[in-house]
């Protein structure tokens, strides 16, 4: 009887014990469902942005941005927003997106000095940072001063012969495939390989032979994937190490080109550093001194600056050219007038000279026109405001805020660009065209523009001249309008990654 008792005894506590649990889980469930709805009052009515005007979801979470960058269509739905909002608008609960250019100078210009958002840590490939993924101000400025000689316009312009050649090789290929005109050829994967073969020739000092045989590079080959990489780091940055462990094919194999790439141009840098060839660029990141490390970049650093290079070089001129072609395809006058000035001022042979196409006010006005109306980085390039206040205009915006002004807006400026969406090259050979490069943004603005600029502005220049000289071309029925909408997946392009041209050789017609 009495072990009965003390059996019921200890139920009875065990059931308490039970209870207790069960209320405790209870409390806390509501507890932080409680805080949820605290945190979204917060947001909404206190949050020392709460007076700007937004998306109620944007307002209140993440969730709008995030699932906008999901479907890659984040830049189009910042548009909208401003459309609806009206000139500022907070895309999430601590960011703020600018309409107006005018604000581009205080967010970007050489005196903000507002550093990278978290957001760019994704973009280094290494445990070391790179010259694109570097956050702090100081860290950066050591290392660009390290990588500004081998983008100088000298040094870029040094590499013009090896460009022609690739162009030969390029043309040479897409004639064959086309079999003067009667098989359509896709020009934004020739296009790709060619500004591939570029970037990878002008920092490995190495032949990849794509061009040469059609066939990408191995490692070329893994470059694709580099985009998930810096899509799967930004949601788990412990995956850069990890990554190619994971036992899911989806996620690991990145992650295993990406180490098979950091042993690739290790190995690059190893050779380099044991030869006597001293101007190629690799050469030359080895020699100088970065201000703020003290010293010169050991050999993982310089490869992660190759890597990085590689990835922020490719992909960005490449949807340019293929945008390029294909818009001015589709405007017979603007093509018209584009050729007429190229036959009237390129002196006859296969690849146009640099000098003389560097001068031709309607090819580059054609060049500017297309970076505007698509531009490859369309979104917010996203910056913190830290310290102090930051003032832009009439706004005075509070420390920790983000910040961003985003080019497929600021080009779209129907003050600046009257029709926006029309592609007219002619807005850029107006008597006066400040206002138009004050809202230019293509490259980007301030100490975190575009580094490869020169070498971007010399590919689109030759291929974009030599292209129309030597081919009468014609946009494949296939194509639908929709395939060359642009994309946002930070660098953007053509969402149907596809450009197909019927090209028959002008000196054949
Ligand atoms: C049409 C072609 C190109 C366009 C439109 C373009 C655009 C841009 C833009 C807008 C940025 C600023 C990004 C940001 O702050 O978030 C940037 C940065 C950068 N670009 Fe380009 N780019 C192009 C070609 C190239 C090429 C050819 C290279 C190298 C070979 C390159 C290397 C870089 C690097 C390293 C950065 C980071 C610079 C820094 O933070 O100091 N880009 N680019």
């Amino acid at each position: 009887m009495t072990s009965m008792t003390g059996i019921a005894e200890v139920l009875s506590v065990l059931l308490l014990l039970l209870l207790f649990k069960v209320c405790l889980f209870m409390q806390n469930w509501t507890d932080s469902r409680n805080l949820v709805r605290l945190q979204y009052i917060y947001r909404l009515w206190f949050h020392p942005l709460a007076r700007y005007p937004g998306p109620l979801l944007a307002r209140a979470s993440r969730i709008w941005s995030a699932s906008a960058a999901r479907k890659l269509r984040k830049a189009q739905a910042v548009q909208d927003a401003h459309q609806r909002y009206g000139p500022v608008v907070r895309i999430a609960p601590d960011e703020l997106s600018f309409a107006d250019p005018s604000t581009l100078k205080a967010i970007y210009g050489h005196g903000s000095r507002l550093p990278k958002t978290e957001f760019y840590t994704g973009g280094k490939f290494t445990e070391v940072d790179n010259v694109f993924s570097m956050r702090d101000i100081h860290q950066h400025s050591g290392r660009r001063a390290v990588m500004a000689p081998v983008f100088s316009h000298r040094f870029v312009a040094s590499y013009v012969p090896a460009m022609y050649e690739k162009l030969s090789q390029t043309f040479n290929m897409m004639a064959t495939l086309s079999a003067n005109g009667t098989k359509p050829v896709d020009v934004y994967h020739w296009v790709h390989n060619f500004a591939l073969d570029v970037v990878f020739h002008f920092t490995l000092n190495h032949e990849s032979g794509t061009l040469k045989t059609g066939k990408p590079h191995a490692v070329i080959r893994d470059l694709e994937d580099f985009q998930s990489v810096f899509a799967w780091t930004a949601l788990f940055p412990p995956l850069r190490n990890l990554g190619r462990f994971v036992p899911i094919q989806a996620v690991k194999r990145p992650f295993i080109s990406l180490h098979k790439w950091i042993h690739f141009c290790l190995d690059i840098v190893a050779r380099e550093r044991t030869t006597d060839m001293k101007a190629s660029f690799v050469s030359r990141l080895l020699e100088n001194e970065d201000a703020y490390l003290e010293r010169k970049l050991n050999d993982l650093e310089v490869a992660e600056e190759l890597i990085g290079i590689m990835f922020a070089g490719s992909g960005t001129a490449a949807n340019t050219i293929s945008f390029l072609i294909w818009a001015v395809l589709e405007n017979p006058p603007i093509r018209e007038k584009l050729v007429a000035e190229l036959e009237r001022q390129v002196p006859p042979g296969i690849i146009p000279m640099y000098e003389v196409v560097n001068k031709l006010p309607y090819l580059n006005a054609v060049i500017m026109e297309t970076l505007r109306r698509w531009p490859t980085i369309p979104g917010l390039q996203p910056r913190r405001v830290v310290g102090k206040e930051l003032v832009v205009g009439d706004y005075i915006i509070p420390a920790g805020t983000v910040v961003g002004c985003q080019n497929y807006t600021v080009h779209l400026d129907p003050v600046t660009f009257p029709e926006p969406e029309i592609f007219d090259p002619e807005r850029w050979l107006q008597p006066d065209t400040s206002a138009q490069h004050a809202a230019f943004n293509g490259f980007g603005t301030g100490p975190r523009a575009c580094i490869g600029r020169n070498l971007a502005l010399i590919e689109l220049q030759l291929f974009t001249a030599a292209f129309f000289l030597r081919f009468d071309a014609r946009v494949a029925d296939t194509l639908e309008e929709k395939d060359m909408e642009l994309t946002d997946g930070f660098s953007g392009g053509p969402a149907g990654k596809s450009l197909p041209l019927y090209l028959v050789e002008r000196s054949k017609t």
